[in-house]
């Protein structure tokens, strides 16, 4: 691009986002066709069977009734101090790992997300990402200037490929002493897999072996999707990132979007672990200022709402009633989708929890065209398609598969 008035690291192309294209297609066909006759499956977030955003009652009527100051006000720049106490109780849960833990308050999981990649990378260290991944990591190493390897996710056997990890990890090695390794899981968007416990101890091992003397490894544990990937065995693995070396750091990107439906307040945390408290108050010191420098503070009334929650018994159980409510409705529609995908030969990547299952498919982009001629409304991604169990019912569940697979035959 030649020059003009934008600054040339600031020059981008117009981002196009796919997803909301799709939507606003599948919007369209609603009108004319109505609701009843079209599947969307394109946005992220848990919407009903009547079509109509999942918004928690517990979580907006403690908004409603929160005394207007403490929404007007500012929070401290870092967080409130109760917000990060609570806040690395609720993603730990029963598994806290052992070492020094400190939280920084920040705009969604997406700003623990930024500051990660910030705080401990250079310009031009590589962020290591599997292939099937949330395309907003890319675009932030394209802000930030950080190089975005991918490896190949899962082997044949559907298992995550250790090889391909391995692979992509030493190659960064090789090249910077500063490695980035992101891992969204339990409940990957946009496949639904979660690497399992014992998976995590080899990672770990080819981990701690590559991180000799002048290295630097990070682990980014993207857990945005968490609070419905099980009934609390999910955390388990968090026990894993306790007493690591001190040249690895591992933090945690939590996100208030879809446990608390807060999509819209903005509000989640970028919890630190570290084995040296000198270190994570390091860290933590780097992120305080990232965020006086992008956006002062966030949210108040989120990190209001779950503090409240928490301190109020009856508060707190409604909301985890809710929540409880909602997992079961995923994981029933996502059992439907699973089941009927079995029963016409849809081949789909292992599911364990969250928004999306995914389907691997060469020529995703066509398939999703001629799944339009059938009124249904699904995103392609490079490698695949991504059903959105978040935003069908049931009932319409059942019937996807069917309709994917015949498109997908139909354009091979
Ligand atoms: C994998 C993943 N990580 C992080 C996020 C961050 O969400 P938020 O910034 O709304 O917390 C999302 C949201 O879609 C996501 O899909």
């Amino acid at each position: 691009m030649g020059k003009n008035i934008i600054a040339d690291h600031a020059k981008w192309p117009r981002l196009e986002d796919a997803i909301f294209k799709v939507n606003g297609e599948c919007k369209k066909a609603i009108e004319k066709f109505g609701k009843e006759k079209v599947i969307n499956s394109t946005l992220g977030t848990l919407i009903d069977d009547d079509g109509n955003i999942i918004a928690f009652d517990s979580v907006y009527d403690t908004l409603k009734n929160m005394d207007k100051k403490d929404i007007a006000s500012y929070g401290a720049i870092e967080g409130d101090k109760d917000y990060l106490d609570l806040v690395i109780e609720k993603c730990f849960g029963a598994y806290k790992p052992n070492g020094f833990i400190k939280s920084v308050a920040t705009v969604g999981g997406s700003g623990a997300v930024r500051h990660t990649f910030w705080s401990f990378s250079e310009a031009c260290d590589y962020v290591i990402c599997p292939n099937w991944y949330w395309p907003a990591y890319a675009t932030m190493c394209e802000e930030y200037n950080r190089e975005f390897l991918t490896y190949e996710f899962l082997d044949e056997n559907f298992e995550f490929n250790l090889e391909e990890f391995t692979k992509a990890l030493d190659f960064s090695l090789e090249k910077k002493d500063r490695a980035l390794c992101v891992f969204n899981s339990p409940a990957n968007n946009p496949t639904g897999f979660t690497i399992e416990d014992s998976m995590w101890d080899k990672i770990l091992k080819i981990i701690k072996e590559r991180a000799v003397e002048g290295k630097f490894i990070t682990i980014l544990l993207d857990v945005a999707y968490i609070e419905f990937a099980g009934d609390g065995r999910q955390k388990k693995f968090f026990q894993k990132f306790g007493d690591l070396p001190e040249n690895i750091i591992t933090t945690v990107a939590y996100s208030m979007s879809k446990s608390y439906t807060a999509y819209g307040l903005r509000s989640g945390a970028c919890i630190i672990i570290s084995s040296n408290e000198k270190i994570a108050n390091e860290a933590f010191d780097s992120m305080k200022h990232s965020n006086r420098a992008i956006w002062s503070n966030i949210t108040h009334a989120g990190m209001n709402i779950l503090v409240d929650l928490e301190r109020d018994e009856k508060k707190k159980k409604s909301y985890e009633k809710e929540l409880e409510f909602y997992r079961i409705m995923l994981e029933k529609r996502a059992k439907a989708f699973t089941e009927n995908a079995k029963k016409v030969g849809l081949v789909t990547l292992p599911y364990f929890g969250g928004f999306f299952i995914s389907i691997p498919c060469k020529n995703s982009k066509e398939v999703s065209e001629k799944l339009k001629e059938t009124n249904m409304y699904i995103v392609a991604n490079k490698e695949g398609l991504r059903f959105a169990v978040c935003a069908v019912s049931e009932e319409k569940c059942k019937i996807s598969p069917k309709l994917i697979k015949d498109a997908m035959d139909e354009i091979k």
